[in-house]
């Protein structure tokens, strides 16, 4: 059974195929609407967090290619609580073809993934955010038109959004500079993964200096000083993170053509300033649309198969090389 949970699960060639489908289906629901790919076909959405971008893309993208979502919220499941992860999945995957989850432990989702009789999509543990990843990758690879080689500079709190674009730059032989504070930095466990991962590709530095960090950078990406689950730690934090705001002064020592992202919600005056979030240099609301992009392309690619996606791609290209 195939599952989306981490991006180092997949190999690079085939998360390259997911965002030029996702490119594809992106450009066809612009033109003239998804075709009903997923007719009939039901994601089931188990949240024991909050979400805006998660729960409505996830959803919308179901809708767009026919299909259903069901949101399952953390009242109503109460995950290994009311009832085991196992029989969880063992029951809901009798009804719906996927399970979409957003769990606190990463753990929780490798046992949901243990027992599903059905494809298990990650929509973010404690750990990592993979489908975020693959709308940031999607939203450079578009501003840029590769990614191989290119410098993102990650600044603030490494967290589960940190540890999955880590992945990503491995898989997709980018630099990645990650400026946070002593004591918020990547465990050496994930940076040994992303370096295994890369093949000996993945250019990565860590260093507690924001500004040597995005020194030259290609992209600035940053997120929230707290996640969710943190709360009891906001002020503590908040302590000590100002130095890694993302700010018109730190965004001056990054590439002139440097783009900025974040992967949302922002705590505007924190991590990121009101300026920098809806400067010219930001990306960070085509990058909101791009889950509803890259999501679109994971559902089909588990549900109906790569051979329907390499349809639309095939056709894609030929069109490109026609404008040739
Ligand atoms: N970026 C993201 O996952 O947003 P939500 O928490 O709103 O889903
Ligand atoms: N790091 C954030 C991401 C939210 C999408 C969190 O886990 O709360």
């Amino acid at each position: 059974m195939k599952h989306f949970l981490d991006l180092a699960d997949w190999t690079a060639a085939d998360l390259q195929f997911l965002l030029d489908a996702a490119r594809a289906l992106k450009e066809q629901h612009k033109r003239e609407g998804n075709p009903p790919l997923l007719a009939g076909k039901a994601l089931g959405m188990i949240f024991q967090k909050p979400s805006l971008r998660t729960r409505v893309s996830f959803e919308m993208a179901m809708q767009h290619v026919g299909g259903h979502a069901l949101y399952l919220s953390p009242q109503e499941i109460g995950l290994g609580k009311r009832e085991s992860i196992a029989d969880i999945a063992r029951v809901l995957g009798r009804y719906v073809d996927a399970i979409m989850a957003r769990t606190f432990e990463h753990e929780h989702i490798l046992e949901l993934a243990r027992w599903s009789p059905v494809p298990v999509i990650n929509g973010l543990t404690d750990y990592n955010h993979p489908c975020q990843a693959m709308a940031d990758l999607l939203t450079i690879y578009e501003e840029f038109g590769r990614l191989e080689g290119l410098h993102l500079a990650y600044v603030g709190d490494s967290n589960n959004v940190a540890n999955s674009l880590l992945m990503g730059a491995a898989q997709f032989g980018m630099k990645m500079s990650i400026g946070s504070p002593v004591g918020y930095q990547p465990k050496p466990a994930v940076l040994e993964k992303a370096r295994q991962l890369s093949r000996g590709r993945l250019q990565v530095t860590v260093t507690d200096d924001p500004v040597a960090a995005v020194t030259g950078a290609d992209v600035i990406y940053t997120d929230t000083w707290t996640s969710m689950g943190q709360e009891t730690e906001a002020e503590q934090r908040r302590a000590i993170f100002p130095p890694y705001q993302v700010n018109s002064a730190l965004l001056k020592h990054a590439a002139e053509h440097a783009i900025v992202l974040h992967c949302l919600p922002a705590h505007r005056g924190e991590e990121i300033t009101d300026e920098v979030a809806d400067g010219p240099q930001s990306r960070l609301f085509p990058q909101a649309e791009n889950r509803l992009h890259a999501q679109k392309a994971i559902l089909v690619y588990l549900l109906a198969g790569r051979e329907v996606l390499e349809d639309l791609t095939e056709k894609k290209g030929s069109k490109k090389d026609k404008k040739k």
